[in-house]
C-alpha cells in the first residue's frame, strides 16, 4: 500500500513535470535565439546511464587508461564498513571496532574517507558501520549507491579528464566534496565519482580587482572546508562569509555556496552566494572556464545560489573579503520544564519554568528574532520536546556582528525585561566577544548521522501582524509536540540588506524570511524495511507540512530541504528563477552530464531503486530528458 502510494505519487509528478516542461516549451516564454536548443532533443541513445552489469560498461582497460591520463589518481574503492563484514574480503575485526567506537567521533576518518556521505540512508543504507553478530547476520555490505571509481582530483585537468569518459561512456557522474548532503547529492549506483575533497588551496588578496570590485579578495580551492578557511582568516587578519559557527567541515567552495550559503554573517552581509565575485570550472563539455558579472554570466547567475551537481564542476570560487577580524558578541541563555539543565555551555543562565511559561518565554523570544535581524545578527534557538508534550527545553544563542560587550548586553536587555514583565525570572547573561572565524578549528565534529532533515522559512510577513504571528507560533509549538526537535535560525540576507551584490538565483522566500527552521528526525531509520523507512520521511514531511500552511508562498533551503519536499522546484528557487535556471541547464548541459535529487532539471531523469525508496541505488534513466 505504502508502495502503491509512493509510486502513484512519483507518477503524478512526472505527468506535472511533463505539463510542465509541455507548457514551459510550448509558451516559447524565453524569446531568445537560444530557443531551439530548449526543445526536446531527437534522443536516439540508451535511455539509461550505463551500468556496471552493462555490456557496454568499460573494459578494465579503458579504465586503466583514464588512470594514465590521471597520473594514476583513480581510485576503486570499497565502503569502509566492509571491515565489519564476516562474508567480505575485506572483514577485520579491529578496524572494525575502530569505526563502532565512539573515539571515531573525533577524528577525521568519514571526511577523508572518497566514498562515505554523512547520511548514509541517501545512498541505500547497503554497508553501515555495525558489528554484525547472530542478530543481525543476514546483513551485508555491497556498494550499493556509493560510486565505483573516483577520481582524488587536485587539478582542473583531473576534471576535465574524468567528465570527458563520463559524457563520452555515458556514465552516471557524481561530484563529491565533504559528503555532507542531505538529500543525497554526493553518492549514486554505477557512477564516476570527481572527489574534490583535497582541492585546498587558500589564497588572501588583501587588494585584488574583479570587474567592478576594488579590494580584498579570497580565493577557495573546491575542496576547502569551513574550519579550514577560519584558519586562513585568523593567519592572515581577514573576514569573509563561510559556513555558520559552530559548523567545522561544511565544504565552503562546494555544495554551500553553490545552492546560497548562511552564516553568522548573513544578515549583515547576506549568503555566501552572494558574496561571490569570480569562479573556475569545468563545464559539461569538458572546458575549463571562468565566470564573473561580466564574463559567462549565465555560468555566473546559475552557479550563484542555483545548487551544486547542475551546472558544471566548480573548480575554485573568489570571495569578496573584509580586512581585519569581523568579531560577534554572543550570549546563551536557555529554558527548561524540568529541574535539570538541557547540555549548554557552562555559566548558561536558565529558567527553569512550567509549560505555559515555557511557551510564553519561547513566543517572547520568536517575537524577538525581528530585533535580532533588524541589527544584522544571528539567532540559534533549539525548541526540544523531552517527552509526552510536558516537558520541554530550549536553547539560544545570541550572535551580533561587531558589536561590543557593552552594546550586546544593551541589545539584549530588552528581551530579558520582557520576560521579567510576563513574570519568568532569568539572570541577563553575560555577553562575550569572539572573531567569527574564531570558533571551528578542529574539523573533527561530523560522523554519519542516522537521521532525516527538512525545513521551512518563515518570512518576515508573519510577524508584522499579530494574528499571523500567533498562528504562527502555535504552528511552532505544534511541530515541537509533534516530534522531537525543531531548530530556529534567525538571519535575514535580504535583498535591502545585500543590494546590487544580490546572488539573482536565490529564492525570493530566502529574501522576505527572517526564521529558518529545520526539523529533525533523529530517530535510527537505517535499519527499518523499506516501508517503515518511507513512513519515517513521509512523518517528517507531516511535520512540516504544519509550517507550510502558516506560510504559504514561502519555500524551503534547498541544502537543508527533505527529501519528500512538495513541488520542490517552485520551494527552493521560486517559479521565476526556476524557470531561467531550467533554460540555462538545458543550455550547458544537454545531454545530463550532471544530476542529482531535487537538482534543476533532476525531474527530466529517475532512480529506478526497485524498493520505492528515493535513494541514489539504482540506476539513472531519462523520464523526460
Ligand atoms: C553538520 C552540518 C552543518 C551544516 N551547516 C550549514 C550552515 O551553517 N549553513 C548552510 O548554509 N548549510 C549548512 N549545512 C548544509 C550544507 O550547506 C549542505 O550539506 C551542502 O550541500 C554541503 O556542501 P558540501 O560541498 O560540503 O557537501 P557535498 O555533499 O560533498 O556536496 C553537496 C552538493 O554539492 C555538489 N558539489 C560539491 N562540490 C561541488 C563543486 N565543486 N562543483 C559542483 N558541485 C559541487 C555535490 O555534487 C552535491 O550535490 C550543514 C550541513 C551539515 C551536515
Ligand atoms: C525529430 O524526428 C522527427 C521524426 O523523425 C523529425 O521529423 C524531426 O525533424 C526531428 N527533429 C530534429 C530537431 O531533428
Ligand atoms: C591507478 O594507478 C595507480 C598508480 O599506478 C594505482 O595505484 C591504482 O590502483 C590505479 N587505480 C585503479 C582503479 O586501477
Ligand atoms: C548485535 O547487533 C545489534 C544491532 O546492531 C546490536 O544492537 C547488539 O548490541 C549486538 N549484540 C552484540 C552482542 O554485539
Ligand atoms: C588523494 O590525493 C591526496 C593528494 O594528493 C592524497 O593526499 C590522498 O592520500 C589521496 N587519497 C587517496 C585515498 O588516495
Ligand atoms: C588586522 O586588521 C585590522 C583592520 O585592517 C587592523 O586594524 C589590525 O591592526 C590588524 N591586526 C594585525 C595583527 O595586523
Ligand atoms: C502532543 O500534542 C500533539 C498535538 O500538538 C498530539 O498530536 C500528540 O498526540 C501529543 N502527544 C502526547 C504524548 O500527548
Ligand atoms: C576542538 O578545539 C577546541 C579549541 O578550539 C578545544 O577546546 C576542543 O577540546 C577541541 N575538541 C576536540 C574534540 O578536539
Ligand atoms: C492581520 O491578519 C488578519 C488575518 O489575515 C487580518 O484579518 C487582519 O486584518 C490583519 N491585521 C492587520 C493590522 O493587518
Amino acid at each position: 500500500m505504502v508502495f502503491l502510494t509512493f509510486q502513484t505519487a512519483t507518477m503524478v509528478n512526472v505527468l506535472v513535470l511533463i505539463i510542465f516542461l509541455f507548457k514551459f516549451y510550448a509558451d516559447g516564454d524565453v524569446g531568445t535565439s537560444n530557443d531551439k536548443k530548449l526543445k526536446p532533443r531527437n534522443y536516439s541513445g540508451p535511455r539509461c546511464k550505463i551500468s556496471p552489469q552493462d555490456p557496454a560498461w568499460p573494459k578494465t582497460q579503458e579504465w586503466q587508461q583514464l588512470n594514465n591520463t590521471l597520473n594514476g589518481r583513480l581510485l576503486q574503492p570499497t565502503p569502509a564498513p566492509s571491515v565489519c563484514y564476516p562474508s567480505h574480503p575485506n572483514y577485520n575485526p579491529a578496524s572494525c571496532a575502530f569505526l563502532t567506537s565512539g573515539a571515531i567521533k573525533f577524528s577525521r576518518f568519514w571526511l577523508d574517507d572518497p566514498l562515505s556521505v554523512l547520511y548514509p540512508w541517501t545512498e541505500g543504507n547497503t554497508c553501515l558501520p555495525i558489528t554484525v553478530n547472530s542478530t543481525n547476520e543476514e546483513r551485508t555490505c555491497t556498494q550499493g549507491g556509493f560510486p565505483v571509481y573516483v577520481v582524488n582530483a587536485t587539478e582542473p585537468e583531473h576534471i576535465q579528464a574524468a567528465v570527458n569518459f563520463a559524457r563520452t561512456k555515458n556514465i552516471r557522474l557524481i561530484i563529491k566534496n565533504t559528503g555532507h548532503d542531505f538529500l543525497g547529492r554526493s553518492n549514486g549506483y554505477g557512477s564516476l565519482s570527481v572527489w574534490t575533497h583535497h582541492m585546498k588551496e587558500i589564497q588572501y588578496f588583501p587588494d585584488s580587482n574583479i570587474d567592478s570590485y576594488q579590494g580584498p579578495v579570497v580565493k577557495l580551492g573546491a575542496g576547502v572546508e569551513t574550519w579550514e578557511a577560519n584558519k586562513a582568516m585568523l593567519k592572515d587578519n581577514f573576514t569573509f562569509v563561510a559556513a555558520k559557527l559552530p559548523t567545522e567541515t561544511v565544504g565552503v567552495a562546494g555544495g554551500w555556496v553553490l545552492g546560497g550559503g548562511h552564516s553568522n554573517l548573513a544578515s549583515m552581509y547576506g549568503l555566501g552566494a552572494d558574496n561571490v565575485l569570480k569562479l573556475d570550472f569545468i563545464t559539461a563539455d569538458g572546458q575549463y572556464l571562468t565566470a564573473t558579472e561580466s564574463q559567462n554570466p549565465d555560468y555566473f547567475y546559475a552557479l550563484r545560489g542555483g545548487g551544486g551537481s547542475t551546472f558544471a564542476i566548480v573548480t575554485s570560487v573568489y570571495f569578496k573579503a573584509f580586512p581585519g577580524l569581523i568579531t560577534l558578541g554572543t550570549a546563551h541563555f536557555s529554558l527548561t520544564t524540568g529541574s535539570i539543565p538541557p547540555s549548554t555551555p557552562p555559566q548558561t543562565p536558565t529558567a527553569h519554568l512550567s509549560v505555559d511559561n515555557f511557551w510564553t518565554a519561547v513566543n517572547l523570544y520568536l517575537g524577538f528574532t525581528q530585533n535580532i535581524v533588524n541589527a544584522k545578527g544571528f539567532g540559534h534557538g533549539d525548541i526540544t520536546n523531552l517527552g509526552g508534550n510536558k516537558s520541554f527545553s530550549f536553547s539560544s544563542q545570541f550572535l551580533m556582528p561587531k558589536m561590543s560587550l557593552s552594546q550586546t548586553a544593551e541589545f539584549i536587555t530588552p528581551f530579558f525585561d520582557s520576560l521579567q514583565k510576563h513574570g519568568i525570572n532569568i539572570k541577563t547573561p553575560i555577553p562575550t566577544v569572539i572573531p567569527y572565524a574564531q570558533t571551528g578549528l578542529n574539523g573533527t565534529n561530523t560522523v554519519p548521522g542516522t537521521g532525516t532533515f527538512s525545513s521551512r522559512l518563515i518570512p518576515r510577513s508573519n510577524f508584522d501582524n499579530s494574528s499571523i504571528f500567533s498562528v504562527t507560533t502555535d504552528a511552532i509549538r505544534k511541530v515541537v509536540e509533534s516530534g522531537n526537535q525543531l531548530r530556529t535560525r534567525a538571519y535575514s540576507p535580504s535583498l535591502k540588506v545585500v543590494g546590487s551584490y544580490a546572488a539573482k538565483a536565490v529564492s525570493p522566500a530566502m529574501r522576505n524570511m527572517i526564521l529558518h527552521t529545520t526539523v529533525f528526525a533523529t530517530s535510527d531509520i537505517t535499519s527499518l524495511p523499506a516501508e517503515q523507512f518511507l513512513e519515517g520521511l513521509k512523518d517528517l514531511d507531516e511535520r512540516v507540512e504544519i509550517l507550510r500552511k502558516v506560510t504559504a508562498g514561502s519555500g524551503a533551503y534547498f541544502n537543508e530541504a527533505g527529501r519528500l519536499e512538495p513541488n520542490w522546484q517552485e520551494s527552493f528557487f521560486g517559479r521565476g528563477n526556476y524557470e531561467r535556471l531550467l533554460k540555462v541547464k538545458r543550455e550547458v548541459d544537454p545531454l545530463g552530464v550532471f544530476w542529482a535529487p531535487r537538482t534543476v532539471g533532476s525531474e527530466g531523469w529517475e532512480v529506478e531503486t526497485g524498493d520505492g525508496l528515493p535513494t541514489g541505488n539504482g540506476r539513472l534513466c531519462r523520464v523526460g530528458w
